[in-house]
């Protein structure tokens, strides 16, 4: 049988901290706030493009997998906040990671957007149309934080993630088990980015900033996310209890809290790691995978529940059972460029244009 299966996995956070103190210098809030209504400690502001962050992931990645940038068919870049709109974010990480055989293109469902692009390279797998993917889940929202609002820009943060899937022949069924992918464009507004793309007068005033009805999405993350990882366990026809690890999108701790509560999933079984990066949006998904993988959660056969909701609005979910293999092939010594700046400097010029809440 032809499966597809995850190789290799990386990430790249880039270096500077911005704490919740920080955060209390530009708007009005508090380390006790933020830590108790999101589980968010701090959040990395990047020096580079996000472009950049993924080239570093998807680099550590291919070392893992022991595959070489030349023998990639297909890059997807799940991202909502590329460098550019031309040319997109995928086949600048093609030119700067060498992968000179491969096609490359961007898929944006937001904070869903990793489960979307994983699912498909597992299809393009299946067909037989390629055998190596690789997958990239990045953002570099800092960009359009705006510390006038105090209850989104405390929530996101840079960052990038990366899987390299491959084809591969077993007896019994691994990798993706079932998929479930949904949207409602009709909440697109409770979720989004005015003016980021090409909507409104040519000589707009306003810069891109983050806008969010945080109630409403909070309430719909957490049906919508458990409710899909319901449907796609019965499709795979597996029972919650099968589970080994539950990988959601990092938004808020008490979102997940409450998913684990519908769902009936012990704590443990919880992958959380957003106290050290908040909402990464698409990055969050791969950017955990690497750190359960590394912190020695997965096994070989493992079953990882995968749940994600975002902007549009978006969600999905997938069961994936792990293939043989939990080890790196090789590492990669692939890094960003330097950075002399602390976080809040490179913030600067976003302060000077969007104000500060203080
Ligand atoms: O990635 C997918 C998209 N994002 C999400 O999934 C995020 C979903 N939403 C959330 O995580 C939460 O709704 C938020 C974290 C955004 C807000 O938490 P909340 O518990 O829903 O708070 P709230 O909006 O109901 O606000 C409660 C109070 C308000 O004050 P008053 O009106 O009661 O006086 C807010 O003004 O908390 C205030 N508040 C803050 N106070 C200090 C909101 N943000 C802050 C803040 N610091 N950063």
């Amino acid at each position: 049988m032809r499966d597809a299966i995850i190789t290799g996995w990386g990430k790249c956070l880039p270096p500077a901290v911005l704490s919740n103190s920080d955060l209390e210098t530009v708007t009005d809030t508090s380390d006790e706030w933020i830590t108790t209504r999101t589980g968010i400690k701090e959040r990395r502001i990047s020096h580079v493009e996000m472009s950049d962050l993924s080239a570093v992931a998807s680099q550590h990645a291919l070392a893992s997998a022991g595959v070489a940038a030349e023998d990639l068919d297909l890059i997807l870049v799940a991202t909502c906040s590329s460098d550019r709109m031309i040319p997109s974010a995928a086949t600048m990480v093609q030119g700067k990671i060498g992968a000179i055989n491969a096609a490359g293109m961007d898929l944006n469902a937001a904070c869903s957007g990793f489960i979307f692009a994983l699912s498909t390279a597992d299809q393009m797998i299946k067909t037989g149309a390629m055998d190596t993917v690789l997958v990239v889940g990045a953002e570099k929202l800092s960009n359009w934080l705006d510390f006038t609002n105090r209850s989104t820009s405390v929530l996101f943060g840079d960052g990038a993630g990366a899987v390299i899937v491959q084809a591969t022949d077993t007896d019994s069924e691994v990798g993706l088990l079932a998929f479930e992918l949904g949207s409602d464009g009709t909440a697109g507004d409770l979720l989004c980015v005015p003016s980021s793309g090409t909507e409104g007068p040519a000589d707009r005033p306003e810069l891109p900033r983050i806008m969010m009805e945080g109630k409403e999405v909070f309430r719909r993350a957490v049906t919508s996310m458990s409710d899909a990882s319901t449907r796609v366990l019965a499709a795979a026809g597996l029972d919650i209890d099968d589970v080994d690890l539950v990988v959601t999108h990092q938004a808020n701790v008490r979102i997940l809290d409450a998913t684990a509560r519908r769902l009936n999933i012990p704590p443990e079984k919880m992958f959380v790691n957003i106290a050290a990066y908040g909402n990464t949006s698409a990055a969050t998904i791969p950017i955990a995978l690497a750190e359960a993988i590394e912190e020695g959660k997965i096994e070989p056969g493992g079953i990882v529940l995968f749940a994600a909701f975002g902007g549009g609005f978006t969600w999905a979910a997938a069961v994936y059972r792990w293939g043989p293999r939990v080890e790196s092939l090789g590492t990669s010594q692939a890094q960003l460029p330097p950075n002399h700046k602390t976080a809040l400097e490179l913030l600067a010029g976003n302060i000077a244009v969007h104000g500060t809440g203080v």
